[in-house]
């Protein structure tokens, strides 16, 4: 099948990117490197040894990228990774973050409508949850309440649009993919998380305390009613979300499918802190503050669907997330890019 990714260059999409064309399939890229670097493409490129076409712009150039399908040929599937995800910086311009991720959304419909590409998958995420207290969630919990920022707000209208597309529009499938929390690299160290600014998640936090950038982690709460008072979370690594894309772009949905990637395995902040002490034999040091507003205790997937769907189950640890985003930090992602 012949793919086409938006925001391909970024995190996620890098390593899709490769998983896709190990799988035989033929990977586009658009990316307009809001967050992401231009060599990424050739990191994409030297790991699985195909050329992949780019188009450096942003999805709502939409004059570019139906230029870009036009010269480029039939596509199959579209997957739309591209869009914002920093929540601190959604709450404090959320105008730029519903113009961006619904904006771009929209122009992808009408460009694969314009192209005749019937199938979509699209990167939402747990936050759809909410406040929802039914953990695991799965995709039939509530969503839509309780949501604390705009970015997540942007996941669960997008769903909606989608849902709404969809039902209009028989021909269109789209599978929304959950992911829970996406953390490590591709093993080889060459990619892996790097984006522009300050990390806000916490594996690259804990990251940059293993390698000396930053002195501590702080623990946001450690009152919650779970096993060490930390907050508890589904990390993913970022290669079985890699390979649930490849699924899931192989998969023909009936209409608009929601379905999450996760692990299915709850962990504490401390347990991940002490994973990548583990890996890294570096000593992390950690200082317990209070909550971090809009955050919930606990949150993890039921991953019942996804193995059912996609016949997808995650198969790497959190341990090897450690492993793998540590060998990513020491070989490739503390050298300085343009
Ligand atoms: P990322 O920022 O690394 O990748 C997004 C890519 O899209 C970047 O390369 C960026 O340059 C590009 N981009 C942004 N706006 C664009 C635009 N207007 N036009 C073209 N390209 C644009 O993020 P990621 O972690 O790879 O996440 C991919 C998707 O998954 C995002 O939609 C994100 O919201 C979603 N998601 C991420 C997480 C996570 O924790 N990483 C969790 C749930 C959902
Ligand atoms: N945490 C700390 N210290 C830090 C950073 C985070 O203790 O410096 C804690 C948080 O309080 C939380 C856990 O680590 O308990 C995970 O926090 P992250 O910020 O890494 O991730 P979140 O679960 O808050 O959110 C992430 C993504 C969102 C996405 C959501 C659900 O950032 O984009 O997962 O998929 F919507």
């Amino acid at each position: 099948m012949r793919v086409l990714l938006t925001g391909g260059l970024g995190y996620i999409g890098s390593h899709t990117a490769i998983a896709l064309s190990a799988a035989g399939h033929h990977v586009l890229i658009v990316d307009d490197l809001s967050n992401s670097h231009r060599e990424v493409i050739d990191r994409i490129e030297a790991l699985s040894g195909c050329t992949m076409p780019l188009l450096v712009a942003d999805v709502r150039d939409e004059v570019a990228l139906l230029g870009f399908l036009h010269d480029h040929g039939e596509v199959d599937v579209a997957i739309h990774f591209a869009g914002l995800k920093a929540v601190a910086e959604s709450v404090a311009n959320p105008e730029r973050y519903y113009d961006v991720n619904i904006g771009t959304t929209l122009a992808l419909l009408r460009a694969m409508e314009a192209h005749g590409i019937a199938d979509l998958v699209f990167s939402s995420s747990a936050t759809v949850y909410g406040s929802s207290k039914s953990v695991p969630h799965t995709e039939a919990s509530s969503v839509g309440t309780g949501i604390a920022n705009p970015y997540g707000k942007t996941k669960h209208m997008i769903e909606e649009i989608l849902r709404d597309a969809c039902a209009a529009n028989p021909d269109l499938r789209t599978t929304a993919l959950r992911y829970f929390n996406p953390v490590g690299a591709h093993p080889s160290g060459m990619i892996g998380e790097n984006p522009r600014g300050f990390p806000n998640n916490l594996m690259p936090i804990v990251a940059g305390v293993a390698t000396g950038e930053r002195d501590e982690v702080t623990v946001f709460g450690h009152d919650y009613s779970t096993p060490d008072g930390s907050g508890v979370r589904d990390y993913i690594h970022v290669q079985d979300l890699a390979r649930g894309h490849v699924l899931a772009a192989e998969y023909k949905s009936k209409g608009f499918e929601a379905i999450n990637l996760g692990s299915g395995v709850p962990s504490s902040v401390l347990d991940l802190i002490r994973a990548y002490q583990e890996v890294s034999g570096r000593n992390i040091p950690y200082s317990l503050a209070s909550r971090r507003p809009g955050d919930v205790a606990v949150s993890y997937a039921d991953v019942v669907k996804a193995e059912r769907v996609l016949g997808w189950k995650a198969e790497h640890t959190l341990l090897e997330a450690c492993r793998d985003d540590w060998a990513w930090q020491q070989a490739t992602a503390r050298k300085p890019l343009p």
